[in-house]
């Protein structure tokens, strides 16, 4: 990414946005307010860093999340088959508003609820797995894993039909430059299991996400095929990557700040208040979702054309002293509330309760399980993946 605007900004160095995005987005954001760069994909985009604006942005109606809304040539993102693409992260109002509608009539706090039990003893499981080895790779064994089962147990997947999505996932979010094929083929992938997955829940219906969306109507509103597939890969999506490096994150945060480790120990009680603050610290995602401005928008004394690619840095907007004291610490002791890693507005996260308590779930057996755990590597000997839209680690070496 390279930026150009008024003033003189820094240069960004694409191996240290993945590195340390915080320093490039730190620089970039007492730089100014609004930065045109050059995104991944080569084409110019609108970067926004500070909180303020990111927070106001995020709710505002005149930041579409519509496709349509991009001027003609000025965007190209992954390019998906509708049955995949009609999905809530491309829509505005009123089928936004329709569409989640229906499906908070399915996606109920009871179903997340039902979830507990099961997410307890997946981890317990997967502890046990790799307790007698001392150590282990926490992002294979345990991150990765963990919502896979979970993802798989609220749609409906049946245990011999799981799969590992991480290859899926990987291949959209950090594709390969040396295999420009994979995405293309994980789309395929992705696309046979959802028609396979539906056909079996139209056949048989259960008590799962699924079968309740298939069955869900408003009126005489439902949705779509095309909606409904979209939506099955969304949630798989969404709440699968995401949550595997929330989980990797937060744990190496916790493990680099042995202090805030030891308060957390010494006090379970506070998780609630450190998830949310490990969210803030080094959320897996450091871009919103993509948005165009349906008519010219002033953000922070810079007006952006309509129609051109705005990114809200919520990395960026994380850091802000002018909203977060000492942004730059971990400290589980803040109040936990403000941050943006779940999105706000409209699109605020479908999954966020489920998010919570997997997480919180993941990080209390993790903890208690292993009270000598450690970073098995230097810091410098982390490695990153590849992409500026998901922060997330390839790997995650611990000795226990
Ligand atoms: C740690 C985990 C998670 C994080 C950090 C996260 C983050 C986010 C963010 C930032 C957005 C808003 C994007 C934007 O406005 O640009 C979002 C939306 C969404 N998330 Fe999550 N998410 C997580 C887990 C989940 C889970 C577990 C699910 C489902 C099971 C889920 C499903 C969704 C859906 C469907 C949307 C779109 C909502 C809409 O457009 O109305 N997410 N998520």
């Amino acid at each position: 990414m390279a930026t150009a605007m008024s003033g003189q900004p820094p240069l960004v160095d694409p191996a240290e946005l993945i590195a340390d995005p915080y320093a490039v987005y730190g620089r970039l954001r007492e730089a100014g307010p609004v930065h045109r760069i050059t995104g991944t994909d080569g084409l110019p985009a609108w970067l926004v860093t500070r909180y303020d604006d990111v927070r106001q942005a995020l709710a505002d109606p005149r930041f579409s999340l519509d496709k349509r809304n991009a001027k003609p040539g000025g965007y190209h993102g992954l390019a998906l088959p509708p049955a995949l693409d009609a999905n809530l992260l491309n829509m505005d109002p009123p089928d936004h508003t329709r569409i989640r509608r229906l499906v908070s009539k399915a996606f109920t706090p009871r179903r997340v609820e039902l979830l507990r039990e099961p997410i307890r003893r997946t981890a317990d499981r997967l502890l046990d797995a790799i307790a007698p080895h001392g150590h282990a790779d926490l992002i294979a064994s345990y991150a990765a894993p963990l919502p896979i089962t979970v993802i798989c147990d609220l749609l409906g997947v049946a245990p011999q039909n799981r799969q590992d999505f991480r290859s899926w996932t990987d291949a959209l979010v950090a594709p390969d430059p040396a295999r420009p094929e994979t995405a293309k083929e994980a789309v395929r992938a992705m696309l046979g299991f959802f028609t396979g997955l539906l056909a079996a829940k139209r056949a048989a219906p259960a008590d799962d996400l699924l079968s309740a969306l298939i069955a869900v109507r408003d009126d005489e509103d439902r949705l779509t095929e095309d909606e409904l597939m979209s939506l099955a890969f969304l949630i798989l999506f969404a709440g699968y990557e995401n949550t595997v490096h929330l989980i990797g994150n937060a744990t190496l945060a916790l493990l680099s700040n042995p202090d805030q480790l030891a308060a957390l120990r010494e006090d379970p009680g506070r998780l609630g208040a450190a998830v949310e603050e490990l969210a803030r610290f080094d959320g897996p995602a450091p871009l919103a979702i993509r948005r165009f401005p349906t008519e010219d928008v002033a953000i922070g004394g810079v007006t952006v054309p309509a129609g051109e690619t705005v990114l809200l840095s919520l990395a960026a907007a994380h850091r802000d002293p002018h909203r977060f004291t000492d942004p730059d610490r971990l400290d589980i002791g803040r109040d936990g509330t403000g941050h943006l890693a779940l999105g706000h507005g409209i699109h605020y996260c479908l999954g966020a309760p489920l998010a919570r308590m997997e997480t919180e779930i993941a990080l209390a057996a993790l903890l208690a399980r292993f009270p000598g755990l450690a970073l098995g590597v230097p810091h410098t000997g982390l490695k990153w993946r590849p992409s500026m839209r998901a922060r997330g680690l390839r790997s995650l070496p611990v000795t226990y």
